[in-house]
């Protein structure tokens, strides 16, 4: 077991930009669900009020008795019954738009920067990966994101004032590490809606690994982070999926997005497919190791 009462193996990643629509939502729903077609079992999160995850994976948030704010607000909620089961290995804990009260309710509580983590240690603890979608803040909510898991992921746009924008955020990580997390890392940046022939572009990126490169010796948070690639192109078939309410994968799986989200998925958690499950791998090596009759 981790201090966070789960599983070691697995995997809790927080997808944080403070800025506002630079891809958070579109990579975790695709990110998420390239992981689940990979074989890892995977929980979405979608922990924005906008509820952005929830109608991009098909879910009516007007619709849900339940959400993640009943989780976090209330310790005696049934997980299980918030978890709503999308397709093969992936499922999703709702938001909700309606949240004023919830957000004052949360905001008064003594230990609300733990809410979130001793939901999930209720929730999630039969998945491999845990992808929380964050709102564009770095409130309260966002806050609990970053007590609850053990890995940061950057959606940003090569602009060149995204760069000031990851300087803020990686401090707030930082601090994090100082009074609440000291095991969270920056696993580090994905590149969305990219445009790779822009020298503008090009000079951000190289800008990234540069500042990344330069902190391998020090102490801090984003020591082992990297820019992931491939980047994530601009490609309007990612941009029509959410009103279809379907991952890329279902509703254009040869779009250049797919390919994208898919490479992305291979360099995040692994080249090949996850193995299976251990109880399947014991009567694996049961069946090998019986003498041949
Ligand atoms: N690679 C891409 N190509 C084209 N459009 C994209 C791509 N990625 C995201 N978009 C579109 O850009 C807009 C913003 O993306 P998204 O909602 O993922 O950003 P966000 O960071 O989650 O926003 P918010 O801060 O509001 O939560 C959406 O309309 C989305 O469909
Ligand atoms: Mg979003």
């Amino acid at each position: 077991m981790t201090e966070h009462g789960s599983r070691p193996a697995q995997r809790r990643i927080a997808l944080l930009n403070q800025k506002g629509g630079v891809g958070k939502t579109t990579t975790t729903v695709n990110l998420a669900a390239a992981a689940a077609e990979r074989g890892r079992s995977v929980l979405l999160v979608d922990l924005d009020p906008q509820a952005h995850a929830t109608l991009h994976l098909g879910v009516d948030p007007d619709s849900t008795d339940q959400s993640i704010y009943d989780l976090i607000l209330d310790p005696e909620t049934d997980a299980a019954s918030i978890v709503r089961p999308i397709k093969a290995n992936l499922a999703l804990i709702p938001s909700q738009t309606d949240l004023a009260a919830a957000e004052q309710e949360l905001a008064a509580a003594p230990d609300r920067q733990h809410r979130l983590r001793r939901a999930l240690d209720r929730a999630a603890a039969p998945y491999d990966i845990v992808m929380i979608d964050c709102p564009p803040s770095l409130g309260l909510l966002t806050v609990g994101a970053l007590a609850a898991v053990h890995e940061v992921l950057i959606p940003m746009q090569a602009h060149f004032l995204a760069l000031q924008g990851v300087g803020k955020l990686l401090e707030t990580v930082r601090l994090m590490t100082v009074s609440v997390n000291p095991a969270l890392r920056v696993a580090g940046v994905v590149l969305c809606m990219h445009d790779a022939t822009t020298s503008l572009a090009q000079e951000v990126v190289a800008d990234l690994d540069a500042y990344f490169e330069k902190a391998r010796d020090q102490n801090v948070p984003w020591r082992d982070a990297r820019v992931f690639r491939p980047a994530i192109r601009r490609n309007i078939k990612l941009a029509e999926c959410p009103s279809f309410g379907q991952t890329i994968f279902d509703y254009a799986p040869a779009a250049a997005g797919a390919a994208d989200y898919r490479a992305l998925a291979g360099a995040i958690f692994g080249p090949a497919p996850a193995a299976a499950p251990p109880e399947v791998r014991v009567v694996a090596q049961a069946v090998a190791t019986e003498p041949a009759r």
